[in-house]
């Protein structure tokens, strides 16, 4: 596999420019407040260097997983707030997505000014990488950057059809995680680690089938641990489970052997809350009804961090 080419902002001068960008802002909320900015910081650098060089932005981010239709609980007005107070400039959050108000106030743009759209998956388009809707995105500026890597596999309208619209650009948080998985795919220095989080297994078996190959060491922690388990036969209480994922698990582990690493003991609550009480649990044991697997527990903690100290001079990658 070789690495991956494509344009950076290496090739992009924006000064004068409207540039449509792409940002992974699904970030979570409680009470109208972010609650975790980092992906609104690992924008950052994309945003700045563009609006240091003369740009005009017009954000773009979906935010949790709407019905296809506008949901108060998901606007991004608490993102916009969140992301002009890291940026030490206004941001102004439309409530619309698409359409003539949005352009006006997208033509209206003077460089250094920053927009964010209303939540890209307040309808169908988006998901369904819809021509008509992504006609609309691109009319709204004149270049395209892509800085949304938490997304990147996704099919959608923001991602796939708005790049053959406008010239695309990968912003520096995209490029750097191409340029890092592209080199660690195509020659890692070995032992080569993966570490593997997230809530499904559904969103990337392709990518473990891709690994097992290539990775001397998999390492699964995350949600999708517990589908692994659940697929070994282990009870797994409440916790999160891809049941109709289970064939796919048993396979995947079959397949990687004892390449596949999953945890020894959890960290389960009550509860999804802060509140929650919690408890250490040994995998072995299973995880009673009542109880969900949240986190991986301190045995799991000191397994991973022995078997990445045995493989220092190798690379690490953590895909999530
Ligand atoms: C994520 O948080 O994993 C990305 O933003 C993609 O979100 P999604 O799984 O709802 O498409």
């Amino acid at each position: 596999m070789s690495t991956p080419t494509f344009n950076t902002l290496d090739q992009l001068d924006p000064r004068g420019k409207r540039v449509l960008v792409r940002v992974d802002f699904n970030v979570p909320l409680r009470d109208g407040r972010v609650t975790d900015d980092t992906r609104l910081r690992a924008a950052l650098p994309t945003l700045t260097e563009l609006l240091d060089k003369g740009a005009a932005l017009v954000l773009m981010s979906h935010l949790g997983r709407p019905k296809d239709a506008p949901d108060p609980a998901y606007r991004m007005r608490p993102v916009g707030e969140a992301l002009g107070a890291l940026l030490g400039r206004p941001v102004r959050t439309l409530d619309e997505t698409v359409g003539p108000a949005v352009e006006a106030a997208c033509a209206a743009l003077a460089p250094g000014q920053v927009l964010l759209l209303e939540n890209l998956r307040f309808g169908p388009g988006e998901k369904n990488n819809d021509a008509h809707f992504a006609d609309q995105l691109a009319r709204l500026a004149d270049v395209y950057v892509n800085d949304a890597f938490g997304t990147a596999h996704r099919a959608a309208a923001s991602v796939v059809a708005v790049a053959e619209r406008l010239p695309a650009y990968a912003g520096r948080l995209m490029a750097r995680e191409l340029t890092v998985l592209g080199e660690a795919l195509s020659a890692p220095r070995r032992p080569f680690v993966v570490i593997m989080g997230g809530a499904k297994i559904g969103d990337k078996i392709a990518v473990i089938d891709a690994l097992i190959p290539r990775a001397d060491l998999i390492l699964v922690g995350g949600g999708m641990a517990n589908t692994f388990l659940a697929a070994g036969g282990a009870a797994m209480g409440d916790s999160l489970v891809e049941t109709e994922r289970l064939e796919d698990a048993r396979r995947l582990a079959a397949a990687a052997g004892a390449k596949l690493v999953v945890p020894t003991d959890f960290v389960a609550a009550d509860a999804f809350d802060v509140a929650a009480r919690t408890q250490v649990l040994p995998a072995a044991g299973g995880i009673p009804a009542g109880w969900r697997a949240l986190d991986i527990g301190p045995a799991t903690v000191a397994d991973f961090s022995a078997r990445l100290a045995s493989t220092s001079d190798g690379d690490a990658y953590i895909a999530i």
